[in-house]
């Protein structure tokens, strides 16, 4: 892989690598290497200092899917039997969470004491730890906001340029190429097949039908304009959100029922009545559905 002034990232890393050995003082940021306890890496990225100023945002990123993203996806089971099982917690390691890609991307960040903590988290149902391994505000306007290259820790990525953004942290927002295109949610919804992991695994797929066929069938819309409308955070559906799921799925899923009575020789005495029903279901989505 290649940067713009030609230098490999492999190159960059070990002259990384030779000076930090040169210097006893830390000579990266903290964010450059991986974090040595679950409590180093929750804080790097940590959403509550958003909440300040975005709070609508947060509260409707708080209720969404993204906000408990292993909360529902059975680790407890995986880690017990199968090829991801592990005899004692504290013997996890990041080979343990291939899943975590996606449910818990931060999980690059992190060395493998840290896959011991968050097994040992997981085995014990410590829901309010579990609950803060989710896909927070800076999986996307940071790691993920970026295609090519290294997120750069002080920037946020956003849909405009600003010079100056109030946050303690991070000064700057540089406008990204994807935040409002499609791909940005394909890095998660439908990648595949992961061929890195020792035992690759691959659940959504949704992405693929999209570009497969939405696009060629004509479809102009991106995820975001379907699900991120006047960039709602929430990201409907909310399958907990019981009602709205129906509304939402009665607006983008038409069924039409035709009926004919139908009698092939009608014998007297012997009548029994008999209809043909018709039904077309037609979808309005960007994708099949459901996924998975
Ligand atoms: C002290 C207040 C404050 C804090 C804290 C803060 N922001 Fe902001 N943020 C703002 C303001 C003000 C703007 C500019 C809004 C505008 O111009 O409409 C902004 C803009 C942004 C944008 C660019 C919006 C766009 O158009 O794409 C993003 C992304 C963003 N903030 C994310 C974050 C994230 C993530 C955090 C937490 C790490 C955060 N902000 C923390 C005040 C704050
Ligand atoms: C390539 C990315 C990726 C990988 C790897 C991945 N997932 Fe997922 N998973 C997703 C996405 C995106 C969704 C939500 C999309 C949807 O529902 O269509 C999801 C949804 C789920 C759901 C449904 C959650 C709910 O609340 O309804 C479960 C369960 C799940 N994944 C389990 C797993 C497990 C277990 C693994 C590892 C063995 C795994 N996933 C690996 C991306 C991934
Ligand atoms: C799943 C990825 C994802 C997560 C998680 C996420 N965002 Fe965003 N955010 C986006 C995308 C994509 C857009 C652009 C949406 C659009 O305009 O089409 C956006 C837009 C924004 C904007 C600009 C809003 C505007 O009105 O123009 C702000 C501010 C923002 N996000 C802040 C946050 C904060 C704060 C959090 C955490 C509480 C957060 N985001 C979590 C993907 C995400
Ligand atoms: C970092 C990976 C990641 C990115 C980027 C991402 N998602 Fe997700 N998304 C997930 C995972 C994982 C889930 C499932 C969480 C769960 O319920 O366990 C999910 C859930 C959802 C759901 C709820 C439906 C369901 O079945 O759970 C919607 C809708 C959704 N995402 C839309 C989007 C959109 C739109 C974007 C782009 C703006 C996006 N996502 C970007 C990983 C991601
Ligand atoms: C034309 C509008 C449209 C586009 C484009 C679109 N979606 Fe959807 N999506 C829907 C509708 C409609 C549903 C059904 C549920 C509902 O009505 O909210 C749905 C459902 C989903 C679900 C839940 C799937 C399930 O199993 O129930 C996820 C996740 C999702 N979309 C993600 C995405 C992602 C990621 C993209 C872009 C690659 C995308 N969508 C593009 C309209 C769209």
């Amino acid at each position: 892989m290649l940067l713009r002034n030609g230098k490999s990232i492999g190159a960059l890393w070990l002259g990384t690598l030779f000076f930090a050995s040169l210097m006893s003082a830390p000579s990266s940021s903290a964010s450059d290497r991986q974090a040595q306890t679950l409590q180093e890496l929750l804080s790097r990225y940590d959403p509550s200092s958003c909440k300040e100023c975005h709070e609508d945002i947060y509260e409707q990123w708080e209720k969404s899917h993204h906000a408990r993203s292993i909360m529902d996806i059975y680790m407890d089971r995986y880690l017990t039997t199968g090829v991801l099982a592990v005899k004692n917690p504290k013997q996890a390691t990041r080979k343990n969470f291939p899943c975590f890609k996606c449910h818990f991307p931060q999980m690059e960040n992190a060395s493998d004491p840290v896959a011991g903590e968050i097994a040992e988290a997981i085995l014990n149902k410590d829901k309010e730890t579990m609950k803060k391994l989710n896909i927070s505000c800076l999986v996307c306007h940071r790691d993920k906001g970026i295609v090519h290259g290294l997120p750069k820790s002080d920037l946020l990525y956003g849909t405009r340029n600003l010079k100056e953004h109030p946050d303690e942290h991070f000064e700057r927002v540089r406008k990204s190429p994807i935040l409002k295109r499609s791909i940005m949610c394909g890095q998660c919804h439908g990648l595949g097949p992961n061929l890195e992991f020792e035992h690759p695994v691959q659940c959504a797929t949704l992405y693929g039908s999209y570009l497969n066929a939405y696009i060629p069938s004509g479809g102009t819309k991106t995820c975001q304009e379907c699900h991120m409308e006047n960039s709602d955070h929430l990201c409907p559906p909310n399958f907990q959100d019981r009602k709205d799921v129906s509304k939402r799925l009665s607006r983008s899923l038409s069924l039409d029922v035709g009926t004919l009575f139908y009698v092939p020789q009608i014998t007297p005495g012997k009548f029994v009545p008999t209809v043909v029903v018709n039904t077309t279901i037609s979808s309005r989505a960007g994708h099949r559905i459901p996924d998975g």
